[in-house]
């Protein structure tokens, strides 16, 4: 561990591009439930019923009201440790002339909240609400809304949360863009996350496959660890803030 805690600060330090793909075990620190394993979301929640456009159609204000609990439920949820470590290190690579981009599963904003500015939502934001029929869409933050659910202005459909579901397609802006970093990067890392899902864990395969200098973190094993070069077991928040010059 600290062999490879002294090569992943040494590699980041000298990185020109880098590329990162962050899960829901970035923000368990803060105190957002992950998704999987004892205690994950999809353990008391069925995930068909309330992240998917079939469930949304079935039941739309069960789907409403979960997804506004949860908004609720994150307004009171701070950034940690290895939030602000990633976006200390998207500053110094900028700052010497390389590039940054963050690719997050999260849906909770707490990225952005700690200063990371290049961030790819790949699921989309529990922040912003969006037409279930139409292009209309609308950021609403961490104000409390009606339990009733609002309609489109433009067309009188449903608004959904700005979520990606299951059996969706991902922003095919935001995935090209994350497609891109990842096959242009020299440094990629994967983050608290099960690397499971996918299009996002191919994002793995596809750095891995150029060459790119590959390093995980994570409490314990994944479906990434055999294909990354380097695999930190641990704690996102004490991990990162040791890989990177703090500011
Ligand atoms: P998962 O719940 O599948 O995985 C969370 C990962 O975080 C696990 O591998 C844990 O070991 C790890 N972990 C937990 N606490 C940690 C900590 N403090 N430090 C480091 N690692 C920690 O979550 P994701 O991989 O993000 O999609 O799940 C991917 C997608 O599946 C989500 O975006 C969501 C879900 O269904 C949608 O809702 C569309």
């Amino acid at each position: 561990m600290e062999q490879g805690l002294a090569q992943s600060r040494s590699i980041l330090a000298d990185a020109g591009n880098v590329a990162v793909l962050s899960g829901a075990g970035i923000s368990a620190e803060s105190g957002v439930p992950t998704y999987r394993g004892a205690g994950g979301i999809w353990e008391g929640f069925s995930a068909a019923e309330l992240a998917s456009a079939e469930g949304f159609a079935r039941d739309p204000a069960k789907v409403w009201g979960w997804h506004n609990q949860r908004r609720m439920q994150l307004a009171a949820i701070k950034f940690n440790a290895g939030h602000k470590a990633l976006a200390d290190l998207e500053a110094q690579v900028v700052a010497r002339g390389g590039t940054f981009t963050l690719a997050t599963q999260n849906i909770d904003g707490l990225h952005q909240a700690a200063g990371s500015q290049n961030v790819l939502e790949l699921h989309g934001t529990i922040l912003a609400i969006r037409c279930s029929t139409c292009t209309d869409k609308r950021h609403i933050g961490f104000e409390p809304v009606d339990d009733e659910i609002p309609r489109c202005r433009e067309c009188g459909a449903y608004m959904r949360p700005d979520i990606v579901w299951f059996g969706e397609q991902l922003p095919a802006d935001v995935w090209e863009a994350a497609a891109k970093a990842a096959y242009e990067c020299d440094v990629f890392m994967t983050i608290g996350t099960s690397a499971v899902v996918y299009p996002a864990a191919g994002l793995i395969e596809m750095a891995a496959g150029t060459g790119a200098k590959t390093i995980e973190v994570n409490l314990q094993r994944t479906a990434a660890s055999g294909l990354v070069n380097i695999s930190l077991q641990g704690k996102a928040g004490e991990i990162l803030p040791q890989l990177v010059d703090l500011t």
